[in-house]
């Protein structure tokens, strides 16, 4: 347990560090590739009530449907500081928490969609945040997730397994998650599952 915690803190601190430099390190994969997987996450909310987990600088704020009730969690103060920036000066309104998502402080069943761009490659136990959001999703609801995974190809795997120490370093990333494998052991029930560049970025919708 206390290494749990201390090593959640590693990578805290280490989102808060990089929080000064985020966007500005993902700007041209932003324009590129990223925009376009973001909007292909949000056009499949269903209902009133959004939980964006590990939000971020607030780079999906400008997909967020207007009209609904959306609540954006992250742990990072850093991370956090710039998302309610940003939320401030294009309007958008979320509320935005301080909270780790292997701990959740939500009841059951409380949201719609619950939506994670690029989180559960640095969740430190991805399958306990899985399953967190698993339980705070309604019956009936739905997980949208956009994440980068490790090739299923055993040189690229082997490749993506060499690098991961330099991109956790780097930019906090793991590179080799098996994260659909992991939403399937968080008791999660895989309704689609998408390709988007090779199989290295996949976009997969599930249900509880
Ligand atoms: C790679 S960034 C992605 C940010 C944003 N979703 C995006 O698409 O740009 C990963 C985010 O997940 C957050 N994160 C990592 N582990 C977390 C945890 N256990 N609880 C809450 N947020 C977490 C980090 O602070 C960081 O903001």
């Amino acid at each position: 347990m206390f290494l749990e915690k201390e090593r959640t803190h590693k990578i805290r601190t280490r989102y808060d560090r990089i929080s000064r430099y985020y966007d500005f390190m993902e700007s041209p994969l932003e324009k590129l590739l990223f925009s376009q997987w973001r909007r292909r996450v949000f056009d499949v909310l269903d209902g009133d009530n959004i939980l964006e987990v590990g939000v971020g600088t607030g780079k999906n704020f400008d997909f967020y449907p207007v009209g609904k009730s959306i609540t954006g969690i992250d742990f990072s103060k850093g991370m956090l500081r710039r998302a309610r920036r940003k939320a401030q000066s294009q309007g958008v309104k979320a509320d935005l928490v301080d909270m780790d998502v292997q701990d959740l402080q939500y009841d059951d069943q409380s949201f719609d969609t619950i939506v994670a761009t690029f989180v559960f490659c640095s969740v430190l136990d991805p399958i306990k945040g899985l399953e967190e959001i698993r339980r705070v999703c309604k019956k009936g609801g739905k997980a949208v997730l956009l994440e980068h995974v490790k090739p299923a190809t055993t040189l690229l795997g082997r490749i993506f397994d060499l690098l991961n120490p330099i991109c956790v370093k780097l930019i906090g990333a793991n590179v080799n998650r098996d994260t659909v494998s992991n939403v399937k052991r968080a008791g999660l029930n895989v309704l689609e599952e998408k390709n988007l560049f090779r199989d290295v970025v996949k976009f997969v919708v599930a249900k509880p």
